[in-house]
């Protein structure tokens, strides 16, 4: 990793912008465009469409994706180059079984090197899509992996070469993955997937990036980009239909670049199921419940309502920020769609099962390790990424602690490649219920542990803050686990 690629450490902006907002009066935000509410949408919620399975072999997903130049209205009314696996923005949905094997025919016919990194899937290294395996411009390569046991959840994929995922994603390059357990207990439940991101643009359309030297670019820098317009796998606030007394499951993915979503229908508990690794022990009832950039959450949403009806599903303010770069609405909430009850008469509310599945708890007797990792603002212990460097050497089969240290007054939302974990506890508080983890959102000023075991695929492996700037600029380290020496 050369220093070049990296101009703007965000150590020391914080000042600097100090300096900038006095100078500039503040946020810089310029001409205003439709809001989300404001905007005459309402068109019914589209999901992405599945890849398609070429192969006739059972447990067998046979794939071709293709990243290319796409014109495309990522801003409604306004075509513009977007960047597109297969022609869409969301990418089509990777569905899978838990034991099924997994080829994609990938082909990049994007003018720069990407990978596609399969976030959150237990696969070997050389398969991860990290920025150790860029793919050329013109490039092709074949991902071949095979899904674990026990893994069903929701999970994403997304471009990961070396300081230009933020871009490449911003352009349209994100798509859901769906692994599925042949014994789902919520089997039967109608099924919705929310893709939820947010972007900016210029006025022709095209996807606006800040001038790094700018005000709006150094807010970027400390933020990380959001953009004013949210969307609901690439609509805005379109509507989700309910029948009253339906039962729907939800599976949430937040691909955002920095934005938190803390979700909430006004009124009305949810029972969340479910984080990144798939279903909890057993359901838990929350007023509102946040989705840092990257993580994921299941849902049970009860159609309560009486035939007709309608609510929102806001996202709630969240003050992830620094005051010196906090946008000056961060405190409005913002409707990300609408949940219309149809006229049909209410139907029973089925049975919902009280137990789930089994999550069986790492054991913290077995820790061989305990790692500090100190987050400052673009930092993680004191340094940004070099691809030639190790920084943690661990050996398979290990169990390890890793206590993640928030200096900083800002969330920094901590993500490991390849080996998903469970959060211990927050501030020495015991998290209240367990679940399979590959991102945790270390909040302003927070210690919170984890517990992780390297059970197979040596190699190296990435760690970072899934703030897609503080990533790019380098607030990454390098995991390397060997296999246990010979004996
Ligand atoms: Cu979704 Cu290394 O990230
Ligand atoms: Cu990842
Ligand atoms: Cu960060």
């Amino acid at each position: 990793m050369s220093q070049a690629t990296r101009p703007f450490g965000v150590t020391g902006l914080v000042l600097a912008l100090l300096a900038c907002a006095a100078a500039l009066g503040g946020d810089s935000r310029g001409a205003t465009r439709p809001r989300v509410g404001e905007t005459a949408a309402g068109a019914p919620l589209a999901e992405p469409r599945t890849m398609r399975n070429r192969s006739r072999l059972p447990h067998t997903v046979e794939v071709e994706l293709t990243a290319s130049i796409t014109r495309l209205a990522l801003e409604p009314g306004a075509v513009t180059d977007a960047y597109a696996y297969n022609g869409s923005v969301p990418g089509p949905t990777l569905e899978v079984h838990e034991g099924d094997r997994v080829i994609v025919h990938f082909r990049n016919d994007l003018p720069e090197p990407t990978t596609i990194h399969w976030h959150g899937l237990h696969i070997p290294a050389a398969m991860d899509g990290s920025p150790l395996t860029p793919i050329a411009a013109g490039g092709r390569f074949d991902y071949v992996f095979t899904i674990e046991r026990g893994t069903a959840g929701t999970y994403w994929y997304h471009p990961h070469p070396d300081a230009r995922s933020g871009y490449q994603i911003a352009k349209g390059l994100f798509g859901a993955i769906i692994v599925r357990a042949r014994d789902d207990p919520l089997r039967g439940i109608p099924e919705k997937l929310l893709i939820l991101s947010d972007n900016r643009f210029d006025a022709d359309g095209s996807v606006q990036v800040a001038d790094p030297h700018s005000f709006a670019g150094m807010r970027d820098e400390v933020n990380g980009r959001e953009g004013d317009m949210l969307f609901v796998n690439g609509q805005i606030a379109p509507l989700l239909t309910i029948r009253s007394g339906e039962v729907q499951r939800w599976r949430v993915i937040n691909v955002a670049a920095a934005r938190l979503f803390r979700l909430a229908l006004p009124g009305r508990t949810l029972l969340l199921v479910g984080s990144d690794g798939g279903l909890f022990e057993r359901p838990v009832e929350v007023g509102q419940v946040d989705v840092a950039n990257s993580e994921r959450v299941e849902l049970l949403v009860r159609g309560t309502g009486d035939p007709g009806a309608r609510t929102t599903l806001q996202s709630l303010p969240y003050d992830r920020y620094v005051p010196q770069t906090r946008p000056h609405d961060w405190n409005v909430p913002r409707d990300l769609l609408t949940l219309t009850y149809d006229t049909r008469p209410r139907i029973p509310t089925p049975r919902l099962p009280p137990a789930l599945r089994y999550v069986p708890p790492l054991d913290t007797a077995a820790v061989t390790a305990t790692r500090l990792l100190v987050l400052s603002q673009g930092l993680i212990n004191g340094k940004t990424m070099d691809m030639a460097r190790v920084d943690v050497r661990t050996v398979l089969g290990a169990t390890e602690i890793w206590q993640i240290e928030n200096v900083v007054g800002m969330d920094h939302p901590f993500h490991l490649h390849g080996f998903r974990f469970q959060v211990l506890d927050r501030n020495g508080v015991p998290e209240p219920y367990r679940s399979w983890k590959d991102v945790v959102n270390v909040r302003k000023h927070e210690s919170v542990r984890i517990i992780v075991r390297y059970d197979d695929f040596p190699g190296l492996w990435m760690y970072h803050c899934h703030i897609l700037d503080h990533e790019d600029h380098g607030m990454m380290g390098v995991l390397e686990v060997r296999p246990p020496p010979p004996r």
